[in-house]
């Protein structure tokens, strides 16, 4: 192959190569770039287009290229087809037919195609790149993989170019990967972990290609350049709620085996429409070109995000999704696939700023138009009685229109009862000559609109940034594990839900409108087409809640998602009541996973709960700093008291650090502690004490052979674990069997043995210490799901 330093074209010098890439320094020298899945669909729709616009602005910067496309194929069968698509690349519009035509030879001449498929193959390609770099007697600049292939094979292909193709030091090596990352948030971890042994954290590009969409790559200049307009109004007191919409006519035909494993929130939620989330929520960056900076606010979202639970979201698969399944799954026609391909989500940020303000992620197939857009919905507060065709009477808004829709074009849509936006010349252009088009609710003539002046493909903008080295619009490993971290849960909670089936297109008329109410989406019309078949096999659901007895004490038995449902309701009625009656309400909870359900239910409706007058101690504690994560007062924190409306002085954790150390005798933490109940506690008579059963018994922090009969009277003490950390402090049978109401909570298939074991055991605490649990007034009640009830 041959390497042309290309003189040619530095005096031809195709103008177009922005002065920010310039600002980031960078060696100029040799370029290879390899694309492993050349001949593919992605490749050649896109990324042979995108690397050819980049060769043409970076051979005037002194650069010189090589481009290898890479395949499985031998070269003699794929190399035809090869130059097919490398040679259908086309020109900027300003470029003469003559000046194209010698700009495509060159970009021509420059390319070949290598079978990469063995170790072999790889450490062939590195011999030929060094041998042209000594041929040429140019230094090299870098060496960049762009791995378009599926995403089982990153880890593989990963280790042979690490183990065969680094290039030199002084040289970067930057290797790009597609979505999906992941199906979950451990496949997810798994695969970054595999990757990571191969490749550094900053050699990986991670593209989500909606990031390089021109109005995605706004969302934050925007909001700098808006700045003095937006702050005042960016907040919980204004926005009304934020829609994020990805709307597509097409269906998922021809790539089922793929999509059913994936579905809708997978496939669009997880990643594109959280990025455009983050990008509207995130705390501006001080320094936007500050690559840590910008990834570090938006990893801070996440954190911020309260979990999603089953009612925050609602799912529905195009009605003609099951025959397909059918056909290309080779799947009888009895066959039902639960996967969504319709999903609309509803987020919330606990941050004062945006507390309580809907965020609505909605996305699917087979709907009425082709259109994504992020609307910015202000609550406006002028009502007209007689001009309606004001535009103040109209919705205030802001619309991110990414492309496509009645409008067609990407643009930035401010209503004019808002603010007139900064318009920085050049890149963008403000629009004023309108077709009669209505864009969400408003004509066009209601808006500002800007657009930009020169449409770019989403992909040749992230090649430009990757040949930059800058990493702002990608996705770190941090980020997408957060991410992951946001929707794993979700996805499990759906796992057996049925889709609403609608018949696509305009047909679906109001099926898939959603009603959203407090913190709960809802699709408003209750009409469901279900087709018999879809019924069938859901007998298990009608299995409601069971009361019944266990070890003679009160038993409630249900799903784990109805059980939580009860214990919240019956935590609920026993804090009103005891808030009728003595204005307080004292409840211990304890720490471990089981409650975790519970908490987050308890968040979720934290509007009607009486925390104002609720008392919030612990049962047990671990002896470990308050900011590690096995904490249980950290977990507690997190997972609730974050989340709700408690006075700080009615949250009480155990004082397990004292005078700069854990859990010593003298310092008397345990006395510390039972002198506050005593304090607060009327007759140290807990209103409602939860607890959970460990596989060898114990409950709170009371651990089989401990003594626990030893205690005596004391209502906290230091106890031993016999797993780490060993220390603990615990409420003692003496304050948990005065408690009014205790219950004991059981989940998950796990449990069940211990559940039959319990069933048969005798009373004998010392071994078994949740048989010592028995309220001397009160009442005791198991909640055990059928799980661990039926194994
Ligand atoms: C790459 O391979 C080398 C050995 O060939 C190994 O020492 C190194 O850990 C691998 N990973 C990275 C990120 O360099
Ligand atoms: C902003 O960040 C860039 C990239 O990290 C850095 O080069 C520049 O000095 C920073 N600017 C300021 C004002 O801190
Ligand atoms: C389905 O069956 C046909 C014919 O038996 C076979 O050619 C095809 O590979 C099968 N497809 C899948 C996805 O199993
Ligand atoms: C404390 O409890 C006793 C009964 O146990 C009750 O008679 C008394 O009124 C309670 N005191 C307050 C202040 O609620």
């Amino acid at each position: 192959m041959f390497v042309a330093v290309l003189l040619l074209l530095v005096t031809l010098s195709v103008q177009g190569g922005n002065g920010e890439e310039k600002a980031e320094a960078q060696r100029p020298g040799h370029v290879s770039v390899v694309i492993v899945g050349a001949t593919g669909d992605l490749a050649k729709r896109y990324l042979w287009q995108g690397f050819f616009e980049q060769y043409v602005k970076q051979v005037s910067g002194g650069n010189t290229f090589s481009f290898y496309g890479g395949g499985q194929s031998p070269a003699s069968t794929a190399t035809p087809v090869f130059f097919e698509i490398v040679q259908a690349v086309s020109c900027s519009k300003e470029t003469s037919p003559d000046r194209c035509a010698v700009l495509k030879e060159q970009f021509l001449r420059l390319a070949e195609y290598r079978q990469l498929k063995t170790l072999e193959d790889y450490q062939e390609l590195a011999k030929n790149i060094e041998k042209e770099l000594q041929q040429e007697g140019i230094p090299e600049a870098g060496r960049l993989f762009y791995l378009s292939v599926p995403a089982f094979a990153y880890a593989d292909i990963a280790e042979k170019i690490n183990n065969s193709c680094r290039p030199a030091s002084g040289a970067w090596l930057r290797v790009v990967l597609e979505k999906p990352f992941g199906h979950d948030f451990r496949s997810a971890q798994l695969l970054a972990s595999q990757l990571g042994s191969s490749l550094k954290d900053e050699e990986m590009f991670r593209i989500d290609h909606y990031l390089g969409k021109q109005v995605v790559a706004k969302i934050l200049p925007f909001r700098v350049e808006n700045k003095k307009y937006l702050d005042p109004i960016w907040n919980k007191h204004h926005i009304e709620r934020v829609e994020i919409v990805l709307k597509e006519t097409l269906d998922v035909k021809g790539r089922i085996p793929f999509y059913d494993q994936y579905g809708v929130i997978r496939d669009v939620m997880q990643n594109h429409l959280t990025e455009v989330m983050t990008l509207l929520t995130m705390r501006l960056p001080v320094n936007m070109s500050s690559t840590e900076e910008v990834l570090q606010n938006k990893l801070q979202i996440f954190s911020n995000l309260l979990p999603i639970g089953k009612n925050q979201a609602v799912t529905g698969q195009y009605q003609a999704y099951k025959t397909s399944v059918q056909q290309e799954m080779n799947k009888t026609n009895d066959h039902i696939s639960l996967t969504p391909t319709f999903a609309a989500v509803l987020v919330h940020i606990d941050e004062a700023q945006y507390e309580g303000v809907p965020i609505i992620l909605i996305s699917g197939k087979m709907l009425d138009e082709r259109v994504g857009y992020a609307r910015i919905l202000f609550k406006n507060t002028v009502f007209c009685l007689q001009n309606h065709n004001s535009v103040h009477c109209k919705p205030k808004q802001i619309v991110f229109h990414f492309g496509h829709g009645q409008l067609k074009y990407p643009a930035i849509l401010v209503s004019k009862n808002l603010f007139k936006p900064v318009l920085k010349e050049g890149q963008w252009k403000e629009v004023t000559e309108h077709t009669d088009v209505d864009v969400l609710g408003l004509p066009i003539s209601d808006y500002y609109v800007q657009t930009p002046s020169e449409n770019r493909e989403a992909y040749s903008e992230l090649i430009s940034q990757i040949f930059a080295g800058r990493k702002n619009s990608f996705i770190s490993a941090e980020n997408l594990l957060a991410s992951w971290g946001l929707w794993t849960p979700l996805l499990t909670s759906l796992a057996g839900s049925f889709p609403r089936i609608y018949p696509g297109g305009a047909d679906n008329g109001d099926m898939l409108d959603l009603r959203v109410k407090g913190k709960d989406i809802s699709y408003s019309s209750e009409v469901v087409i279900i087709s018999a078949d879809q019924m069938s096999g859901t007998s298990a659901k009608d299995f409601q809640v069971m009361q019944g007895k266990f070890r003679s004490a009160v038993m409630v038995s249900a799903w784990s998602e109805e059980l939580v449902e009860r214990l919240a309701a019956d935590i609920q009625a026993s804090a009103e009541a005891a808030v009728r009656e003595g204005g307080v309400f004292h409840l211990a909870l304890s720490g471990g996973s089981s409650p975790l359900a519970l908490f987050h239910r308890l968040a979720l409706h934290h509007f009607s709960f009486p925390w104002r007058d609720t008392h919030v101690w612990m049962v047990d504690e671990r002896c470990v700093p308050p900011t590690e994560l096995e904490s249980n007062f950290h977990s507690l924190h997190d997972h609730l008291l974050q989340h709700v409306r408690i006075p700080y002085f009615n949250i009480h954790p155990m004082p397990v650090q004292l005078n700069q150390r854990l859990c010593v005798e003298e310092d008397a933490g345990a006395l510390l502690y039972e002198k506050e109940v005593r304090k607060l506690v009327n007759g140290s008579i807990f209103h409602f004490v939860l607890l959970g059963v460990g596989y060898d018994g114990h409950t709170a922090s009371l651990f089989p052979d401990s003594k626990v009969s030893e205690l005596g009277d004391r209502l906290v003490a230091l106890t031993e674990s016999p797993v780490k950390p060993h220390q603990r402090m615990s409420l003692t049978f003496s304050a948990i069997n005065q408690a009014r109401t205790v219950a004991l909570l059981v989940m998950g298939k796990g449990k069940h043995e211990l559940i039959t074991q319990l069933s048969r055991m005798k009373d004998n605490p010392d071994k078994w210490p949740v048989t010592g649990v028995k309220p001397d007034d009160g009442k005791l009640v198991w909640y055990i799901d059928y799980d661990a009830l039926l194994g």
